[in-house]
């Protein structure tokens, strides 16, 4: 079983009058086959840290650990853009990060995550031959192919349109639930954090982390279920309450 731990962690970035505080004595124990999203406003220090987690950037104070039964865990990340390579075949870019790339098996693994995303036949094409959505959903293939332990994703779906976003966000989930892993969302959006979690971090401006809340409701959810649309204005409301909206 994956496990995040993360304990009285800080970043600052800069020094003097620039200096600025991202994350403010966060601590958070994450373990199992969860979905947690980080929702907050923008500069809240969301992308630091998954950024921390990733390894792109160390901490200033406190630590992270992430296990998988009490070793170190292997992660997978999903970005923005997909930041697929141009110059390789889509099948290249699973391939590219994979231990093995030469292996029948690796191959039948990556080939088995394309056709999980419905891209199954475009293993060939280029990048720049797909769609943004597509882009995006090889992007989500390769990071599931190196069969992580945890995944984490920031964003992923906010440069697509509604249409593209709501059918990655169910393959995602399908995938989510299949592969049993762990996955740590990051999104400006709460109803897509309340369709997808089962647990909601937020955080304010200066990195606090201001609250932690179970969204115990079945799955698959759909935006325009009655529970999920209470449960997003429950979201909202305490967004309200923190003040979050007006920043
Ligand atoms: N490399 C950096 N150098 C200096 N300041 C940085 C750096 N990265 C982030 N920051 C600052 O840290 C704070 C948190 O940034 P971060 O990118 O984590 O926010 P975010 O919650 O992901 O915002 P958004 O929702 O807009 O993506 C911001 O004030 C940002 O300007
Ligand atoms: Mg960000």
């Amino acid at each position: 079983m994956a496990e995040i731990k993360i304990t009285n962690l800080r970043k600052e970035f800069g020094v003097g009058e620039d200096r600025v505080v991202a994350l403010d004595d966060v601590n958070l124990e994450i373990g199992g086959h969860v979905f947690v999203s980080i929702v907050g406003p923008s500069g809240c220090g969301k992308s630091t840290l998954l950024n921390i987690l990733s390894g792109i950037e160390t901490p200033s104070s406190g630590t992270v650990e992430i296990t998988q039964d009490q070793k170190d865990a292997h992660p997978g990340y999903v970005f923005q853009s997909s930041r697929l390579l141009p110059w390789r075949s889509v099948m290249d870019n699973l391939l590219f990060v994979q231990a093995d790339p030469s292996s029948k098996e690796t191959k039948e693994r990556c080939q088995r995550y394309l056709d999980m995303v419905h891209l199954g036949e475009k293993g060939d094409k280029y990048p720049d031959e797909l769609s943004g959505g597509m882009q995006q959903r090889v992007g989500i293939a390769r990071a599931f192919s190196i069969e992580p332990d945890v995944l984490f994703m920031d964003e992923p779906f906010s440069h697509l349109d509604a249409i593209t976003a709501r059918s990655l966000r169910r393959e995602l989930h399908a995938m989510w639930q299949e592969t049993k892993k762990a996955v740590l969302f990051v999104t400006h959006d709460v109803g897509e954090a309340v369709e997808l979690s089962n647990r909601i971090i937020v955080f304010a401006k200066g990195g606090h982390l201001v609250d932690d809340i179970d969204v115990d409701l079945p799955f698959p959810r759909d935006s325009s279920d009655d529970a999920v649309a209470v449960a997003k204005a429950g979201v909202l409301r305490k967004f309200e309450e923190l003040d979050l909206l007006a920043t």
